[in-house]
């Protein structure tokens, strides 16, 4: 079996809504990945744990923010299934709220060991979550892109780590 036969690793990013924190993980993580020449191992996409913005795209104050870092966030959103249990390697919480959520989703204690927490992943910061920016203004959004572009490298450098999984 040659790597190009191997199947895309697959990560899904979940927060509530799925218009803020984890589409711009998503284009984050992506990013990190074209750089690298390596956009065919891994798949990456997002959901929410409320669905009243499905169909959406990321709020445009997302959108501006991350667009002025070089992210062009195109997702549309969409609720996270119990199927995406089965679908994704890796499932990665923005808060402890989406965290519980996904525990309660999760069809198998088996899969519930998928669910991973975001902060897990920060290096340098002392915050244990990555807080919502819906209803703070554009130093809201700010953090979160630092958080998510420190958090992002090294769950990717996490991922590389564990190559032969
Ligand atoms: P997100 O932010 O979970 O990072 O997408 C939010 C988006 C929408 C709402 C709350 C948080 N809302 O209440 O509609």
């Amino acid at each position: 079996m040659t790597a190009s036969d191997k199947k895309p690793y697959k990560i899904l990013f979940v927060c509530l809504g799925n218009i803020c924190r984890s589409p711009a993980a998503q284009g984050v993580l992506q990013s990190i990945i074209d750089r690298a020449g390596r956009a065919g191992e891994f798949l990456v996409d997002s959901a929410g744990t409320y669905s009243g913005h499905q169909g959406d795209l990321p709020d445009r104050r997302m959108r501006e923010a991350a667009s002025c870092r070089g992210y062009a966030l195109t997702h549309r959103a969409r609720p996270v299934s119990s199927l995406d249990f089965l679908d994704f390697d890796l499932i990665i919480a923005m808060d402890d709220n989406n965290y519980t959520d996904l525990m309660h989703l999760a069809p198998s204690v088996e899969s519930s060991r998928k669910v991973k927490r975001m902060a897990g992943y920060l290096t340098g910061h002392s915050i244990s979550y990555i807080p919502d920016p819906y209803y703070m203004g554009r130093d809201g959004f700010e953090l979160v892109l630092d958080l998510l572009e420190n958090a992002c490298g090294n769950l990717y450098r996490s991922l590389l780590s564990e190559e032969d999984r």
